[in-house]
């Protein structure tokens, strides 16, 4: 009996195979009811007692070779398997898409359009001090047109608020360039408003600055035009009225027709077919000259409009908090407009 498990123990350790069928059938050989090994177990009670130590111990360790060598190579055969399977980097993905958020899509079209005729984009500070907010842009201190931007102060320094506007930024631009300037900034801006469905105290500006010698309203006019075609379609119409702002002059606020009831009215446009889009107006020179531009060389058109409202009329958005809420079902929306 010694010499038989000897001789098993050797084929077992020997044994080598080539797949999952012949380890199968090297398992059904030893360990299978009708197996060598459990033929082995059966015959224990024929040993003699006092080989019965050496005996079990060598019908254990026979028991343990199998079984450690069908593990064995059942490990080698997964890893074999594994390494060969190479990932089709060519199969669809699962993972769902992500989107972008509509402000940021409506502003990169606005950046677009404007990049295509030569502008380029500037940015600026958040917290501004008083003078590129306020008073190079011709607001005189305690003049009633600081009123027309509720203004977040930092606390104890009237001198630092949040922006109201981006208009700052193209102070900051007059500041560091000579004519000509072409430039759109863009970003958050700040006004201590409620919020509601049509404001909130956080929002969003795109504004645009263009200096050089001889612009003139046509210009304005032809540009803006261009604008509105090109981001709301080709038979949008457009109409100035007169305004008011401290940094222009003359101002005015640009309506575009509805592009929700095409002009014939509705309560989006308050039954008038026409919506506001903008605000505008020539560079007004008292600007011009706090920025260091000599305004009897140049002029200048200026233009800035809520990217939130814009938002909203492209794609009949009713309520602005919306934006602000990330709900993914809102947001989910806008997959195929990348
Ligand atoms: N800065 C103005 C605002 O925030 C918009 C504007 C810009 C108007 C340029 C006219 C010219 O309301």
């Amino acid at each position: 009996m010694k010499e038989k498990i000897g001789s098993l123990l050797k084929e077992v350790k020997a044994f080598n195979a080539e797949n999952l069928e012949q380890l199968e059938a090297f398992r059904i050989k030893f360990l299978s009811k009708k197996g060598v090994v459990t033929a082995l177990f059966a015959d224990f009670r024929n040993v003699a007692p006092e080989q019965r130590k050496e005996m079990g111990q060598l019908m254990n360790s026979l028991k343990t070779a199998v079984q450690d060598k069908i593990v064995s190579l059942k490990e080698s055969f997964e890893s074999t398997v594994e390494s060969t399977i190479k990932p089709d980097l060519t199969l669809p993905s699962n993972s769902p898409l992500g989107t972008r958020h509509p402000l940021s899509i409506v502003r990169n079209d606005i950046i677009d359009i404007f990049s295509r005729i030569g502008f380029t984009v500037s940015e600026g500070p958040e917290i501004e001090d008083d003078f590129h907010n306020f008073s190079a842009l011709n607001f005189p201190a305690d003049h009633p047109a600081r009123d027309m931007q509720d203004t977040f102060f930092i606390e104890k320094d009237p001198d630092i608020a949040l922006r109201t506007h981006t208009s700052s930024v193209q102070v900051r631009v007059m500041q560091n360039t000579t004519p000509p300037i072409r430039t759109i900034s863009q970003g958050r801006v700040f006004r201590n408003e409620a919020i509601s469905a049509r404001a909130h105290c956080i929002f969003h500006q795109v504004e645009g600055l263009y200096v050089d010698t001889n612009v003139s309203f046509v210009d304005l006019k032809q540009t803006l035009y261009y604008f509105a075609k090109e981001l709301f379609g080709e038979n949008t119409k457009t109409r100035f009225r007169p305004s008011y702002f401290p940094f222009t002059e003359p101002s005015a606020e640009m309506d575009i027709s509805c592009n929700i009831c095409g002009g014939k009215g509705c309560n989006i446009c308050k039954y008038s077919g026409w919506v506001e889009i903008l605000g505008c107006g020539m560079v007004d020179p008292n600007v011009l000259e706090s920025c260091g531009i000599d305004s009897k060389k140049y002029t200048g058109f200026a233009f800035g409009m809520g990217i939130e409202r814009i938002t909203m009329l492209k794609y009949q958005i009713n309520d602005l908090r919306l934006f602000f809420e990330n709900d993914v079902r809102f947001l989910e929306q806008f997959k195929s407009s990348m």
